[in-house]
């Protein structure tokens, strides 16, 4: 696909709902004990597999224009069912945390060439300490995954060894099916969609900071109660377009009803010190950026939690004057491709320098909008994708490889890229 250059970022933009929370609600639903009715849901491929898993495991769905009816009662068929989670981690590692507290039974998940070489040890270790059993390909537990989920689960006292709220979630979710309570910490706040939804739905859980400020979420054994969702607009998704406004002479862009969550927004925290006009709403809900100056920064992985924004962050590293850089974001090797290697490739291919030593990303921006044309892009990599032609359309355009990659959590990306000439 051709992305043409010197695009105009200037006016209001909408993007899909909430990826994150809209996996939650689904499960949410899908384990409650009644019919629940959700709107704004992620129209991505990720979260249609969600949509499709729980359909396997008996719950009835439909979908309208007006959003998607979902009855409750999740349950393991006899004879084992094969779920296939295509390019989802996040979909993946919660399902198996839902799964592994409705046993007896057991379920094989599979996925598409990219999730199938990420890492599960992460949550089938806690799970196994709760009493679930896994069987999954080489020492990390990589899919094809068999999760066999015991008749009785035990809740755990967990402490998040890499902050992820994809872990906490699994955990969360499987210990709803425990017979006792379950308690997780982390010592870095990740983003709190598992918790706040799943109390939103009366579910017992409560959270404290222990004494090292580590928040620690105890969560007594549940049904969750049906009820009606309308899912927040995606921060992630809104990035590659709040980032773009700040980049582009005379840019501003709006996006409304977004995900409040603070753990969702250090991107923004790193570009507004780095030059760009930010203006918030009181409610947080409602963010309006625009064109100041272009400064190089330094951010720890901290600051950007989850690490989705790391690929947008290097469009504007890469054209910055000077040097950016990331810290501690080795985690970034672990998401649909090796996006710590993706990065540098992409600002190398639009004419930055960039070098990476051990965890940190460094890179050396041209000053300006890159006069290259490169073929990029990665196959099972949305956020790669998207950067990549966000970097275009702010220069002198590109061939976009796998532009289909972004059908993963934006469909409508191009369409809304297209409106902003
Ligand atoms: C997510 C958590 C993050 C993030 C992912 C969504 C979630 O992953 O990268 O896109 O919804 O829980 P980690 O849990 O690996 O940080």
């Amino acid at each position: 696909m051709r992305i043409s250059g010197d695009h105009q970022f200037i006016g209001q933009v909408d993007v899909p709902g909430d990826k994150s929370e809209s996996h939650r609600v689904i499960l949410i639903s899908a384990l409650s004990d009644g019919i629940s009715r959700i709107s704004d849901l992620s129209n991505g491929e990720d979260v249609a597999r969600t949509l499709a898993g729980v359909e396997a495991l008996g719950v009835s769905t439909s979908t309208d224009t007006s959003g998607v009816t979902v009855s409750g009662g999740l349950h393991l068929p006899h004879g084992g069912v094969t779920l296939d989670l295509g390019n989802s981690g996040t979909g993946l590692r919660l399902m198996v945390g839902a799964v592994a507290g409705r046993g007896p039974g057991s379920v094989t998940f599979t996925g598409d060439e990219s999730l199938t070489l990420r890492p599960m040890d992460r949550i089938t270790s806690p799970l196994s300490q709760m009493g679930a059993h896994f069987r999954g390909s080489g020492e990390r537990q990589g899919l094809p995954l068999v999760v066999t989920a015991p008749t009785e689960l035990t809740g755990i006292s967990y402490d998040v060894p890499v902050p992820s709220a994809q872990v906490k979630g699994a955990i969360l979710f499987a210990g709803l099916g425990a017979t006792s309570v379950t308690t997780v910490r982390e010592k870095v706040d990740t983003r709190q969609a598992t918790e706040e939804l799943l109390g939103n739905a009366g579910v017992a859980i409560t959270e404290t900071r222990d004494s090292s400020g580590a928040r620690v979420l105890t969560l007594e054994p549940g049904v969750p109660q049906a009820r009606e969702w309308s899912v927040s607009r995606d921060p992630s998704q809104a990035a590659f377009f709040l980032v773009a406004g700040a980049l582009s002479p005379s840019g501003c862009i709006r996006i409304e009803n977004l995900v409040r969550d603070p753990a969702r927004w250090g991107f923004l925290d790193v570009i507004e010190r780095s030059g760009a006009r930010v203006v918030r709403s009181d409610d947080g809900r409602v963010i309006e950026v625009s064109h100041g100056t272009v400064l190089p920064f330094t951010t720890d992985g901290a600051e950007i939690v989850g690490l989705d924004e790391v690929p947008i962050l290097t469009v504007w590293a890469i054209m910055a004057n000077g040097t950016s850089t990331f810290i501690n974001v080795g985690e970034l090797r672990h998401k649909e491709v090796d996006r710590l290697a993706a990065c540098a490739e992409m600002a190398t291919l639009f004419g930055a320098t960039a070098s990476i030593d051990g965890d940190n990303l460094q890179i050396v921006g041209i000053g300006g909008p890159p006069s290259q044309q490169p073929s990029i892009g990665w196959r099972h990599d949305h956020r790669m994708v998207m950067a990549s032609a966000i970097t275009a359309s702010l220069g002198a355009g590109c061939h976009l490889e796998h532009p289909e990659a972004v059908n993963s959590s934006f469909p409508t990306f191009y369409d809304a890229l297209d409106s902003l000439r």
